[in-house]
């Protein structure tokens, strides 16, 4: 069974594991924690009550900073991330949260696909912002109707 619900504390062992197997430069547990204060907060999809996909986003009301999306290799197209990015602006509106903001690797064409159809948009770049290896960001932001 699919459910889709804020990151919670247990969840972060699981999403840390994400971490690992999707990015060079993994975000630790304890780094994971900053989605859990502060009005910070983070959106899951579990399965089975296991997460799978998990959106992190840093608040700073009216604006909203995504930290990362990854979906588990096991699990990715099958609409989980786009699911989630739905839920993620529904519950940015509740928050007061109008416009998120992103960056992604430039050649990260599945990335920028996901948000395009998300409803972001490209707003900027930014030149070298990427080590291991060095590369462009394409900034990328979402604002409320
Ligand atoms: C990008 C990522 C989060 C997508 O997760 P997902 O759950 O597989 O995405 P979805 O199944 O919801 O796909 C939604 C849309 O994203 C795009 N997309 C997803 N994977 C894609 C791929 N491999 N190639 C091209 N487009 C892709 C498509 O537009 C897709 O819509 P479609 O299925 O109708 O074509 C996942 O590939 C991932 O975790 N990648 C590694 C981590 C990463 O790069 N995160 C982004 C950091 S900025």
């Amino acid at each position: 069974m699919r459910e889709i619900r804020l990151v919670e504390a247990c969840h972060i062992c699981d999403i840390a594991e994400i971490e690992r197997l999707c990015f060079g430069e993994p975000w630790s547990e304890k780094a994971l924690e900053l989605l859990l204060r502060d009005g910070n907060f983070g959106v899951t999809v579990l399965e089975e009550g296991v997460p799978v996909s998990y959106v992190g986003v840093i608040s700073a009301v009216p604006e909203g900073e995504i930290t990362n999306v990854a979906t588990h290799p096991d699990f990715r197209r099958r609409g989980i991330a786009g699911e989630l990015l739905e839920f993620l602006k529904k519950e940015a509106a509740d928050r007061g949260i109008d416009s998120l903001y992103l960056e992604v690797r430039r050649s990260n064409e599945a990335a920028k696909s996901l948000y395009e159809k998300s409803g972001f948009s490209v707003i900027g770049e930014r030149k070298g912002f990427y080590k291991n290896p060095k590369e462009d960001a394409v900034l990328m932001g979402w604002r409320k109707e």
